[in-house]
């Protein structure tokens, strides 16, 4: 019953999130004339910018190249939409790294805006080349990363201590009103939103071309079978059609994380929940 009351609590909530005054206008055209956005990635004007800039020796050069037409400074402009409606998913990404914003070439950065659902999960992952420093500018997130620290991480090292089983520590905190969390290169990290209400974050990223590693489906997409099979510790932890199955069924960047039974219970109201440290989320 105290469920329920939390549960319409957070409907209410929810429904006051979609008039939320902080919304991203959809773009108006293709790049460069109105500026670069995470939708321009594939234009054939972007691959020949990009191969110029990349060909281009100095600062001077690349200036010259991105910004042939004082003041119009299209070609340093990127928008970030806000494209969060897309499908029932967990969230979205817009993202900008020298392959979508050929000015960063040369550059040590790269930004990324996040549009949280509630109960999203930006799900466990890694950048192989930058730090990530991480804000959140609405609602609220957890942010998690697993430690590098872990004694005997290398195996038996002469001279090093034994490895020790068991979970590797975790640091987690909440994030709200402009408070951000450091995530280091190459570290294990995720996002989730606990609350009924979007959330959106900017992050930004010491390398235009910081990549993204999944860490499930890169450590499921193993093969053979007895790869994976042997380092979860043995075939009998999971069986051959178990791990076929895993293998189809992880998720992309953004999972929504639902308790099934409350899913099962509610579906007649076509609604989905997540329920999150026994409070009940609509999604
Ligand atoms: C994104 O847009 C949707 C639909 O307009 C809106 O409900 C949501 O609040 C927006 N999210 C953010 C973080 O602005
Ligand atoms: C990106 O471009 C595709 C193809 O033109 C279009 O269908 C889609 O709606 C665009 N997405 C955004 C976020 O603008
Ligand atoms: C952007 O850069 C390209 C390549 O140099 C150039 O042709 C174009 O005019 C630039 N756009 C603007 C608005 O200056
Ligand atoms: C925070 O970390 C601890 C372990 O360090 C874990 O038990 C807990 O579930 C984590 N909380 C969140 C919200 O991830």
């Amino acid at each position: 019953m105290v469920k329920i009351s939390t549960l319409s609590a957070c409907a209410a909530i929810f429904m006051t999130g979609l008039a939320s005054p902080l919304m991203v206008m959809p773009r108006q055209e293709d790049a460069p004339s109105s500026g670069f956005d995470s939708n321009t990635s594939q234009s054939p004007q972007l691959t020949a910018l990009k191969h110029a800039l990349v060909e281009a020796p100095g600062y001077g050069d690349r200036q010259g190249i991105l910004l042939p037409n004082p003041p119009d400074a299209s070609n340093i402009t990127f928008t970030f939409i806000n494209n969060t409606v897309t499908g029932n998913t967990g969230g979205t990404i817009a993202l900008s790294t020298l392959n979508n914003f050929p000015a960063l070439i040369g550059t040590n950065v790269a930004m990324a805006v996040g549009f949280v659902n509630p109960c999203g999960l930006n799900v466990p992952h890694s950048h192989p080349r930058a730090n990530e420093f991480l804000t959140v500018i609405q609602g609220e997130l957890i942010g998690g990363l697993i430690l590098e620290l872990n004694p005997g991480g290398f195996g038996e090292v002469v001279g090093e201590p034994s490895p020790v089983p068991g979970p590797i520590p975790q640091v987690n905190v909440t994030l709200s009103n402009y408070k951000g969390m450091l995530f280091p290169q190459g570290e294990t990290h995720f996002q989730f939103n606990p609350t009924c209400e979007p959330a959106l974050f900017a992050a930004a990223f010491d390398n235009s071309d910081p990549g993204r590693t999944q860490i499930a489906r890169n450590f499921f997409s193993n093969m053979p079978d007895d790869v994976v099979l042997s380092a979860i510790g043995g075939a009998e932890t999971i069986d051959a059609s178990q791990l076929a199955q895993l293998r189809n069924s992880i998720p992309t960047p953004f999972a929504v994380v639902i308790e099934d039974t409350w899913r099962e219970a509610l579906s007649n109201l076509l609604l989905s929940y997540c329920t999150y440290d026994g409070m009940i989320l609509r999604v």
